[in-house]
């Protein structure tokens, strides 16, 4: 497995794990932490014998946001020059389900980060926020846009015009996030997800990350459009006949693609 400076990657059963880990700056994303989580979230995708990601951080931040420090001298221009956030948009382009164990700090680009994975699973001591207004600057690395479609415009509109941050109950009820655990609980709730989703067949959970990811995206006929190509197109796999046979049987499928 490859060496890290700012994250730790791991690989457990089916089962690939990223603990950001930059202590000192509270999992602040800089640029060599937006390269290693997007090479090592590549890296697991590419290999069909993952079937599930967890991106984490630390039980006092998940990650305080895009690293100020690196940012504050720079220009307009070298931003769109270098494309300073572009590395986050290959992470979110992976087609493994991602599950974010979040615990303590999600601001800024923290929470950007969490809302680029499938799954938000957050301690009872998460604290969510988009506090870029106070920096003089706005979320950049997806947050006006993912929000609205978490949580609806008004809410969104609160949180990121105000810089108001919620804690992880707030959180739960608005639907930022997917289930909130008890913090003593929560890595193991991410393996037992992961794992859960790891057992399944993978074109199934391609497809229908494929197809979550589409209503995100596009309007409701072209996303009913995808859902039925992805749906029938998954009736050309082996592990289609074998769930549906697994049925018949009743018994447990055995999948190929797992
Ligand atoms: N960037 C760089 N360094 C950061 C950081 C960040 N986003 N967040 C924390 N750190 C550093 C602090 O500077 C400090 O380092 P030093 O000891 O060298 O000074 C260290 O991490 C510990 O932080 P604090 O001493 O501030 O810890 P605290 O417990 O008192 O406060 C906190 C915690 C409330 C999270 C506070 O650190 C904070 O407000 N951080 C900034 C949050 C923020 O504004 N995030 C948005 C960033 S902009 C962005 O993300 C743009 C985007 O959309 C992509």
């Amino acid at each position: 497995m490859v060496e890290y400076e700012t994250i730790l990657v791991e690989q457990r059963g089916r089962v690939g794990w990223i603990t950001l880990n930059r202590p000192q700056a509270l999992n602040a994303l800089n640029g060599t932490v937006s390269e290693e989580v997007a090479d090592a979230a590549s890296g697991f995708d590419a290999d069909d014998g993952i079937g599930a990601i967890v991106v984490t951080g630390s039980e006092k931040a998940f990650a305080a946001g895009a690293d100020i420090k690196e940012m504050e001298s720079k220009t307009a221009e070298e931003m769109i020059a270098t494309d300073h956030f572009g590395a986050w948009t290959r992470f979110a382009a992976v087609r493994t389900p991602v599950i974010a164990a979040v615990s303590g700090y999600a601001l800024g680009g923290g929470c950007e980060l969490a809302m680029m994975c499938d799954i938000i699973l957050a301690a009872d001591t998460a604290v969510f926020g988009q506090p870029e207004v106070n920096l003089g600057v706005i979320p950049g690395m997806g947050g006006t846009q993912r929000l609205i479609r978490a949580v609806g415009y008004y809410k969104a509109a609160e949180l990121i015009l105000s810089g108001r941050r919620v804690k992880a109950d707030e959180a739960e009820r608005i639907g930022l996030v997917s289930r909130m655990v008890p913090a003593s609980d929560l890595l193991d709730e991410a393996t037992r997800l992961a794992e859960t989703i790891a057992s399944k067949s993978l074109p199934s959970v391609y497809a229908a990350k494929a197809t979550l990811d589409a209503a995100m995206e596009t309007s409701l006929a072209d996303g009913l459009a995808v859902e039925k190509r992805e749906f029938a197109a998954l009736f050309d796999t082996a592990d289609q006949k074998e769930g549906m046979a697994a049925f018949r049987e009743k018994r447990p499928p055995r999948f190929q693609h797992r």
